[in-house]
Formats: C-alpha cells, sequence, structure tokens
C-alpha cells in the first residue's frame, strides 16, 4: 500500500496564495509517484484546487463533512457536494473540530459514515490531549474514539483512512517521538485487525508537526502510513520533501 502525505490547509490562503501552493506542488512532483498526495483547502476552495490539478496525480479533500445529505442545515457542507465538485477525501473529526465545534466521538462515527456512503474517503483524526497523555490514558482515548468510528461503519472499516493526531503536538512544533507515535498507531492497528480481515489496507497517518526535518524517520515506522500535515503543507519545500521522504 502506498503512503499518503496529506496537507490540511486548516483556514489559511485566498485564491492567489492558493494557486502558487498548488502550481509549486505540480512542479515539484515528477518522479514523486510513489506516494499519493492529497491537499485539503478550506471548503470554499476545493473547486478552484480540482480544477488546479486536473490531469495530475494529486487528490482534493474537504476538511469536515456535513452528516446530512441536503437540506436546512445553515453552513453546513455535504459529502455529494464536495464529490460534486471533484473531491474524493474529506477530513472527519479533526481535534479542532472536536474541541472548538463540540463534535463528539459519536457523530464523527456518522460523518465517517456519511462520507462513505457517499463516495468520499474519510480521513477520520483521533488522539489525546496533553493531560490524557499525561494521566497515562493514551491508549484508552484513542480506543474510545475509534471504536465509535467501527460502530458507525460496520463493515466498511478498510475504507477508512485514519489519522493518530496527539493533540499536543498539533501546531506546537512538539511531535511525537517515531516511538511514541508507532507505539500508539500499533494500537490502532490491532484494534482495525479486530474489525476487518485486512488491517494492512487502512492507512494510519501521523499528523502533529510532521515537517521536513522529522519525516523521514516517522514515516520510517512499520505501522506509519503517511502523514496529515498543517504548518508545513502550506510551505512548496517543506511539503515537497515530505512527499519526497514517503518515497521509501
Ligand atoms: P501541524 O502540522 O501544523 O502541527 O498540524 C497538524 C494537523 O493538525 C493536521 O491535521
Amino acid at each position: 500500500m502506498k503512503k499518503l502525505i496529506a496537507g490540511n490547509w486548516k483556514m489559511n490562503g485566498d485564491s492567489a496564495s492558493n494557486a502558487e501552493l498548488l502550481a509549486g506542488i505540480v512542479a515539484g512532483l515528477p518522479g514523486l509517484d510513489a506516494c499519493d498526495v492529497l491537499v485539503c483547502p478550506p471548503s470554499v476552495y476545493v473547486a478552484s484546487a480540482v480544477t488546479a490539478l486536473a490531469g495530475q496525480s494529486v487528490a482534493v479533500g474537504g476538511q469536515d463533512v456535513s452528516v446530512q445529505v441536503k437540506g436546512a442545515y445553515t453552513g453546513e457542507v455535504s459529502a455529494d457536494m464536495l464529490r460534486d465538485v471533484g473531491a474524493t477525501y474529506a477530513i472527519v473529526g479533526h481535534s479542532e473540530r472536536r474541541q472548538y465545534h463540540g463534535e463528539t466521538d459519536a457523530l464523527v462515527g456518522e460523518k465517517a459514515q456519511a462520507a462513505l456512503a457517499h463516495g468520499i474517503t474519510p480521513v477520520v483524526c483521533i488522539g489525546e490531549t496533553l493531560a490524557q497523555r499525561e494521566a497515562g490514558e493514551t491508549n484508552a482515548v484513542v480506543k474510545r474514539q475509534l471504536a465509535a468510528v467501527i460502530h458507525a461503519v460496520g463493515h466498511c472499516v478498510s475504507e477508512l483512512v485514519l489519522a493518530y493526531e496527539p493533540v499536543w503536538a498539533i501546531g506546537t512544533g512538539q511531535t511525537a517521538t517515531p516511538e511514541q507515535a508507532q507505539a500508539v498507531h500499533a494500537v490502532i492497528r490491532a484494534q482495525i485487525a479486530a474489525a476487518t480481515e485486512h488491517p494492512e489496507r487502512v492507512r494510519i497517518l501521523y499528523g502533529g508537526s510532521m515537517n521536513a526535518a522529522n519525516a523521514t524517520q516517522l514515516l520510517a515506522q512499520p505501522d506509519i502510513d503517511g502523514g496529515l500535515i498543517g504548518g508545513a503543507s502550506l510551505k512548496v519545500a517543506d511539503f515537497l520533501t515530505i512527499i519526497r521522504a514517503a518515497q521509501g
């Protein structure tokens, strides 16, 4: 299974800077096709990113998806709409959604299911806070978050992409060590193995201050199948260096 390097742009960029970033990624990609690449712009820019990437092997995704299909849900974007404009992935359950928008484990599971039901691959984020890690609760928290997703998607577990994103590592420059990350990825893999015959088909990305300097070591871990990158995905050279590190 190819590794997946995904950029979560969060609420950054504008038409001009996005065009520049995408052009830079496209220009640097030749010869780097041993991994899959995904960019997730803010929803208003998803369609223009798809257009800018026409004919390129870079997928485009949303940063969130509604559990609803359509109707009176002001501000929401459905999986159908993402697919309609050419997106193929959506980040689901990012810790910033859980923290600032009150998304619960159950809602995240429903969102993952809604995405799958409408042809969008969810990149489901799970991970503990610093307080939870210090209290020795890391594995329990991650297992609980993942159990809700497995419960919601049933036999479709093998179609998920998962991202382990320790909250304390996001945007802090404090990356999990390769050993810390691998230990949790192994726990996640074991939990998936109990739910699907082919746990190796589920890509488990690491996210949280992954950058050009630490990507090689993180991606060398046996259960780290790619990265979900925030800040460094906004810099062409850094994002390309991470993609290069994933060539294996
Ligand atoms: P940073 O890479 O900026 O730490 O963000 C990680 C993240 O939240 C990706 O979804």
